[in-house]
């Protein structure tokens, strides 16, 4: 039987005509005389009803059926009776008398009811993916991710964009998570990575006169994982000749207001707003801040300092920070509350939360070191009012930071301060490096090849070649190194980074500087990116770019709590494929044939 229609499309004016559909059994009501059956395909559900009296045979046939069944039927649309509409169905007011009946597959008992399966356990969930990717959730976030795709294709198509694809086994280059190796057979005790971007081949793209390149592409981070981390992921890759950051910014924000006006009919408005990576730090302590709520942070320490508090104090004269946070209406809480408050800040990396409410005056343990005058002020510098409680993390800055944006994420959110809708940023001027004090060295904040701004190029060519020779050239300079910015941008929605990019460096001259500084020897540089040195020496235009996270974004649009749910096939925390097993163990043939030896765990 060939369907004539699919479910989800038949309608009050298809009433009295024949047709036949097929789909999935989703739910199955029978009365002892009339059975009904919501029949399930991608675009939709609709109601069919067996009954003796129209097809005496298909009834006979029709107890059999269970839950996911796969059928194709044939009958009359006949409209509903009255009272028995369905407003929430667009097919609602219709059913299909059914008088031929194919059961084309049985399906067994099934892991977890379809109706429940959100709240079913995700473990269960990725085992059984082929039953939970027909859920109408999860078909609707993949038609969001496809969609998403062709627009980008279509808008960068139009702007004379190439989409040129690149090596999955290729070399493994430092400088940024850790790699998912494969060993290669035919080059014994050798290594291909699998890319964790298509960083250098872009740029190399454009030293090939490519002009302008993206590519929507699998790149692969043996990270931590989290819930919008996987260890593969995809990005909207672009690569750009003779560019400034201005230009990538438009570039992409034409695509992203394109996205969400043609995927999900929103209007986004450019430019986005845009901050420096400093203010963001500052207001909200992190370089990803969700816009969509207040609750900025606020400093305290000119009047810590009027105070006899020597947690502050002593914070404060160890170089740290002491920042504050208003928390609205919460003046009422009890005590227990703010014990978990404490416990969660704690969590956090704080060694404590100090907090005073706001009630007719100041209520706090530690009022008592704070002259009245002082409080006032603090109240006024973070907005708070009569009925709201000041919380205080006194830490390192970095600590400080980053207790408190969580904090102010988490009251965002229990506060239901968050307002609905799409907040989008740039972060801009990111410093060029940060110090690793782990290593010893610095890292770059982005990626070794983006390019300082115009005046730190300058101040950095003025350094002595010599220097960058010496052993500790990093430590000596490392004042003027950390104070170098980059011209690098962030892309933020809602709170999550979706996208970065950079305007690369294109001089030669100016890259061995760049490894120089972070501590990478002309020898290291030459076996590791020798690739891209000898590209920088022929010609290299001046060019920039950058990578949307495809699924995080698309995360957003649909609003899933996790990459996870936007991800036909993604793993587990621990990196794992519940549902085809991966990764396995491996005949040992194949690891001979490799020359790898396992040795005993
Ligand atoms: P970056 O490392 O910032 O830049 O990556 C770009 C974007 O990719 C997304 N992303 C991830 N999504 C899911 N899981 C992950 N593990 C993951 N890691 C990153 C984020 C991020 O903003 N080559 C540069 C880009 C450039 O300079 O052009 C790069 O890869 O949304
Ligand atoms: P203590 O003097 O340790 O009893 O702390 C008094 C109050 O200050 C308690 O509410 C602590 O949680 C809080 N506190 C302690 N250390 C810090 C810190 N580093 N930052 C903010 N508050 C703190």
């Amino acid at each position: 039987m060939q369907r004539t229609k699919y479910c989800g499309e038949v309608r009050t004016t298809d009433i009295g005509s024949r047709m036949t559909l097929t789909g999935w059994v989703f739910r199955r009501r029978d009365h002892g005389g009339l059975i009904f059956i919501d029949l399930r395909d991608r675009s939709g559900l609709m109601q069919i009803v067996f009954s003796p009296e129209v097809g005496a045979a298909a009834h006979e046939k029709a107890h059999a059926i269970r839950s996911e069944f796969v059928l194709a039927v044939s009958g009359q649309v006949r409209k509903r009776p009255e009272g028995t509409e369905n407003r929430n169905l667009p097919t609602g007011e219709v059913e299909l008398y059914v008088d031929s009946l194919e059961i084309l597959n049985v399906a067994s008992p099934l892991p977890f009811p379809m109706e429940e399966a959100a709240e079913t356990s995700e473990q269960l969930r990725l085992k059984y993916r082929f039953l939970d990717l027909r859920r109408p959730e999860m078909q609707h976030n993949l038609m969001v991710r496809h969609k998403t795709a062709k627009v980008v294709r279509d808008y960068l198509d139009d702007l004379g964009f190439l989409e040129i694809e690149t090596p999955m086994l290729t070399k493994s280059t430092p400088e940024g998570a850790r790699d998912y190796l494969v060993p290669s057979r035919v080059n014994p005790g050798q290594f291909f990575a699998l890319p964790q971007s298509p960083q250098l081949f872009k740029q190399i793209l454009m030293v090939a006169g490519m002009e302008r390149y993206f590519q929507i592409v699998k790149c692969f981070r043996d990270e931590d994982l989290r819930a919008d981390r996987q260890p593969e992921f995809t990005q909207i890759d672009v690569e750009m000749s003779f560019v400034q950051p201005d230009d990538v910014i438009a570039m992409t924000e034409g695509m992203l207001q394109l996205i969400f006006k043609k995927v999900l009919d929103v209007d986004v408005t450019v430019p986005f707003e845009r901050l420096t990576y400093a203010d963001a730090m500052e207001r909200y302590g992190n370089d990803k801040p969700d816009l969509r709520f207040g609750l900025e942070l606020a400093d305290m320490a000119d009047l810590a300092k009027e105070s006899s508090f020597k947690v502050f104090l002593d914070v404060l004269a160890a170089g740290g920070r002491v920042k504050a946070l208003r928390a609205p209406g919460m003046a009422g809480i009890s005590r227990k509350e703010v014990d978990i408050l404490t416990t969660e800040a704690q969590s956090y990396g704080a060694k404590g939360l100090a907090w005073i409410k706001v009630k007719d005056g100041f209520e706090s343990p530690i009022a008592k070191f704070f002259p009245e005058q002082v409080m006032r002020k603090m109240a006024e510098r973070v907005g708070a009012e009569n009925g709201d409680m000041i919380l205080f993390v006194a830490d390192s800055g970095r600590v400080v930071n980053d207790v408190l944006s969580r904090l102010r994420l988490d009251l965002g959110k229990r506060l239901d301060l968050i307002k609905p809708g799409y907040r989008f940023a740039w972060v801009y001027d990111f410093p060029l490096l940060e110090w690793d004090d782990e290593e010893g060295r610095f890292v770059a904040m982005h990626h070794p090849f983006t390019a300082p701004a115009d005046t730190d190029i300058e101040r950095l060519m003025q350094i002595a070649e010599a220097d960058f020779a010496e052993e500790d050239c990093a430590r000596r300079y490392r004042d003027v190194f950390g104070s170098f910015r980059a011209k690098a941008y962030d892309v933020v929605l809602n709170g999550y980074e979706i996208g970065g990019g950079s305007v690369r460096i294109h001089r030669k001259d100016l890259q061995r500087r760049m490894f120089g500084m972070l501590g990478i020897s002309d020898e290291q540089a030459s076996t590791k990116f020798g690739f891209l040195l000898d590209a920088l020496d022929f010609g290299a235009p001046p060019h920039g770019g950058i990578a949307l996270g495809l699924d995080r974004l698309t995360m957003l649009m649909v609003g899933a709590p996790s990459i996870r749910d936007v991800i036909a096939f993604p793993k587990t925390q621990k990196a794992l494929c519940l549902m085809s097993g991966a990764p396995s163990n491996v005949d040992p043939k194949q690891i001979r044939e490799l020359s790898l030896r396992l040795v005993d765990m």
